[in-house]
């Protein structure tokens, strides 16, 4: 069976891995492509590497005919999100990738976003993206929130170990790198290759940054009580990917068993041998999280590296996993590309 496919915010970059992606899907048929200011152009103007797809222009969502859509990825700026989200017939399943449905509570998302929620009753039935720990859930979902780049490599990391008791809470730092296209294609001074090349910076600093909201929601939950990470990101001067480290008070064997037993099952969670480390260099282009458990030299300390791509298994790939599962597709459909390199 083909599933007609709508895409808002294609003419972004999680809007080109989604269509990058797409375009050899074995069921889902991309229908529609909307943009703002690149609305009326074709796809070859607006991305050239995708030219050799037969696909219709940008139009502005306003445009599109949903009526014959059965599934609808949203890759706008929070905020435009949830305002163009609630407008949308409830005939159409939706994977968001904006940071708009990701928190439960109003109040979380006013305190992180500093704005009001402006579709509360949208965002109650949203089920959280996070597809290796919500799969049922998102298999009924009619509106998914596909989480935060970086919350998604430290949930990767932290998740089991949280639930397992293996871990101090009180003491758990978050270090993380991600590469330049985790803050979209709109043209910022800092991101001129002249500021950002050559060099990098740490920023959100002092437990700032908007994905603790979720960090906080998702580990609180897990635990039992309130669980507060140190967490500090890092522009990196590179194209795709997120290397996150985690410093934790915990026995190192112990660690790599539990995540080990945790992802056995998982297509794109993979724990490497005791002791090596990934790349964001292994996970390129695709959909696979790689992690990394080593021993610190000091006895009861664990130092656990995770690395994935920002823009797929952190977003597109990620929003297509769980829009497989969604329309009822197998959850590998279409996302089973080996990653890019060198
Ligand atoms: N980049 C990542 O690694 C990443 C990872 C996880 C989640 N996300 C989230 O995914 C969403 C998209 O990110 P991105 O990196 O793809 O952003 P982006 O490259 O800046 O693209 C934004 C898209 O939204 C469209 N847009 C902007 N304002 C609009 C408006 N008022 N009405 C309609 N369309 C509008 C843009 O259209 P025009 O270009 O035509 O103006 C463009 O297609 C964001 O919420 C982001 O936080 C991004």
């Amino acid at each position: 069976m083909t599933h007609s496919i709508a895409i808002i915010g294609a003419s972004g970059y999680t809007g080109a891995e989604l269509i990058r992606l797409l375009a050899t899907h074995p069921s889902f048929e991309i229908k529609a492509l909307a943009a703002n200011s690149k609305a009326g152009q074709s796809l070859a103007q607006v991305f050239p590497h995708l030219r050799h797809l037969d696909l219709p222009d940008l139009v502005t969502w306003e445009q599109i005919d949903f009526a014959g859509i059965d599934l609808c990825f949203c890759a706008l700026p929070h905020k435009t999100s949830q305002e163009v989200i609630s407008q949308l017939p409830k005939s159409v399943k939706i994977v968001d990738l904006s940071a708009d449905f990701r928190l439960r509570d109003p109040a979380d998302y006013e305190k992180w976003y500093g704005n009001a929620h402006v579709a509360v009753e949208t965002q109650a039935e949203a089920v959280y993206g996070l597809t290796e720990f919500y799969r049922d859930q998102i298999k009924g979902a009619r509106l998914v929130a596909g989480t935060g780049c970086n919350a998604a490599t430290g949930q990767y990391i932290l998740r089991p170990l949280i639930s397992g008791g293996l871990i101090d809470l009180d003491e758990i730092i978050l270090d993380l790198q991600c590469g330049v296209s985790g803050a979209g294609r709109s043209l910022k001074e800092n991101l001129l290759h002249a500021e950002l090349s050559e060099g990098t910076n740490a920023y959100a600093v002092g437990g700032t940054h908007r994905h603790l909201g979720e960090f906080d929601q998702e580990f609180s939950a897990l635990a039992g009580r309130p669980v507060e990470i140190q967490f500090t990101p890092h522009l990196g001067p590179f194209n795709r990917g997120i290397l996150a480290t985690a410093y934790l008070k915990g026995d190192p064997q112990a660690i790599h068993a539990a995540l080990t037993t945790a992802y056995a099952d998982e297509s794109f969670v993979e724990v490497l041998p005791f002791g090596e480390t990934p790349s964001t260099h292994h996970v390129r282009g695709s959909n696979f999280c790689h992690l990394g458990v080593s021993g610190d030299r000091r006895p009861g300390r664990a130092i656990v590296v995770a690395a994935l791509d920002n823009l797929c298994k952190g977003s597109s790939g990620q929003a297509l996993q769980n829009a497989n599962l969604m329309l009822g597709e197998a959850e590998t459909a279409g996302l089973m590309l080996a990653p890019c390199f060198p």
